[in-house]
């Protein structure tokens, strides 16, 4: 007989007006034998109910740290939060006993991982994982489980989802194993939901196509969802507010048609500047030159002064430069923003004059090169990921990069295209 569904956790009282998440000077830091590694330097940043905020970073800038943090997962020892606020509805995460923390995590707060392969357990059919979080968080009974199991691996858009619900992992695509990670993710209806380069792995058609889906259930669910990654490109079309990390710190945040049209730093205007374009076949590519710094020794004054075109004597000294206030709803933490501003722009770029009349005006994404992957088309969009990721990931080298997934050691940490094979079911065509 069906055991009667056990209520869902209910959600932390909202305090009235509070942001869902709302991140507040956060700092992690990994003592090492080495040294102190400061992975994350007061990161700030808030998301709303139906909201996509995009973390976009080269490898190594402190992303998957920042979600680990909120997720309260993080790899202790060596990380450590030494400070700051993780405000879910309310309410502060870092200062809540673990068990209540963990009635919040997986339930009202999820997180999909990069490589499903190694976040899912490769001795147990999906089907039965992903109906084991019924059972346990829901208390229904095996066989209703398998039932809510197959009814998600539908809706994630599974084909002959019934029939496939006792096969393994192994026996999926990368993209197959991705859908069945999301549905995991949100088989408890969780408030918000953290995807942590969700798509590097897998080739551009599945890629777009998992962006889809995620549009598709945060339209239906009303999540906030953070979408972090590496390509400017994937949250073109996605998301509505960025905001850059650069060595554990924000270096701008803005509206996702603002920042692109007009960047307000360097770093920012460097990815921009790297991405391939349409109107620019055949052309070099402009690349940010240089490392990113080694979180043991981050160099005085701003951090990006090494790589920097626009660095001046100021940047060189003294305290990082704070991320302020740059215009209506927007941030920028450069001592020389106006100057960055008003740069002429790439070619092909819009200018700022016209980026502000564009308004929000798809057309300027796509005069900016950040067309979506199938607009692109796959010999134009692998063009554009593969030199993204050389201006991007490809740089990495003086920072040590943690694996992307929960068990990933061993798994392709590294952001970076690494085509699935494209497996027949990949090309449902939805
Ligand atoms: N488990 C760990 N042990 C030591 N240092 C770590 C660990 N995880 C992350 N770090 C440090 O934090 C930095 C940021 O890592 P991460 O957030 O994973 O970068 P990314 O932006 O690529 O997701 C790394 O460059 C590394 O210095
Ligand atoms: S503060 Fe100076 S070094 Fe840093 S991004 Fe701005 S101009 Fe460049
Ligand atoms: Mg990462």
């Amino acid at each position: 007989m069906a055991k009667t569904e056990r209520t869902a956790e209910p959600a932390a009282p909202l305090a009235a007006g509070a942001p869902l998440l709302e991140v507040t000077d956060l700092q992690v830091e990994f003592r090492m034998r080495e040294g102190v590694a400061r992975a994350i330097n007061g990161v700030s940043f808030t998301l709303e109910a139906g909201q996509t905020l995009a973390i976009l970073g080269e490898s190594g800038s402190g992303k998957s740290v920042t979600a680990q943090a909120i997720m309260g997962i993080l790899d202790t020892p060596p990380g450590y939060v030494t400070g700051g606020r993780v405000l879910y509805r309310g309410a502060d995460l870092l200062k809540m006993p673990e068990r209540q923390r963990r009635l919040i995590r997986g339930s009202q707060i999820a997180m999909i991982f990069q490589d499903a392969l190694s976040a899912l357990n490769p001795v147990f059919p999906v089907g039965w994982q992903i109906a084991e979080m019924f059972r346990v968080h829901r208390g229904l009974g095996r066989t209703e489980a398998l039932e809510r199991a197959v009814q998600l691996m539908e809706r994630v858009r599974i084909p002959a989802a019934r029939e496939r619900v006792k096969s393994y992992p192994h026996q999926f695509s990368g993209g197959m194993r991705q859908r069945i990670m999301i549905a995991m993710a949100i088989a408890l209806d969780p408030v918000v939901l953290i995807a942590d380069e969700p798509t590097t792995a897998l080739d551009v058609t599945v890629q777009a196509q998992i962006m889809q889906l995620l549009q598709d259930l945060q339209d239906e669910r009303q999540m906030g969802l953070i979408l972090i990654t590496h390509d400017l490109g994937v949250v073109a079309d996605v998301a509505q507010r960025i905001a850059v990390m650069y060595a554990g710190r924000l270096v701008e945040e803005a509206d996702v048609i603002d920042l692109y049209g007009r960047p307000c730093h360097p770093y920012t205007r460097g990815l921009l500047d790297s991405i391939p374009r349409l109107d620019q076949k055949g052309q070099t590519l402009s690349a940010i030159g240089g490392l990113p710094p080694n979180l043991l020794h981050i160099p005085a004054g701003c951090p990006f002064n090494p790589r920097c075109r626009w660095a001046q004597p100021l940047c060189r000294t003294g305290a990082p430069p704070a991320l302020a206030e740059v215009g209506v709803n927007r941030r920028s933490a450069c001592h020389f923003w106006p100057e960055v501003a008003a740069a002429a722009p790439a070619a092909g770029l819009a200018s700022p004059a016209q980026s502000e009349t564009a308004g929000s005006d798809p057309a300027v994404l796509q005069t900016l090169g950040a067309a979506s992957a199938d607009a692109l088309g796959p010999d134009g969009a692998q063009d554009r990921l593969a030199a993204s990721d050389s201006a991007l990931a490809g740089e990495q080298g003086a920072t040590a990069v943690a694996p992307q997934g929960p068990v990933a050691a061993g798994g392709p940490a590294l952001a970076g295209p690494t085509p699935d094979g494209g497996s027949a079911d990949e090309s449902e065509g939805r």
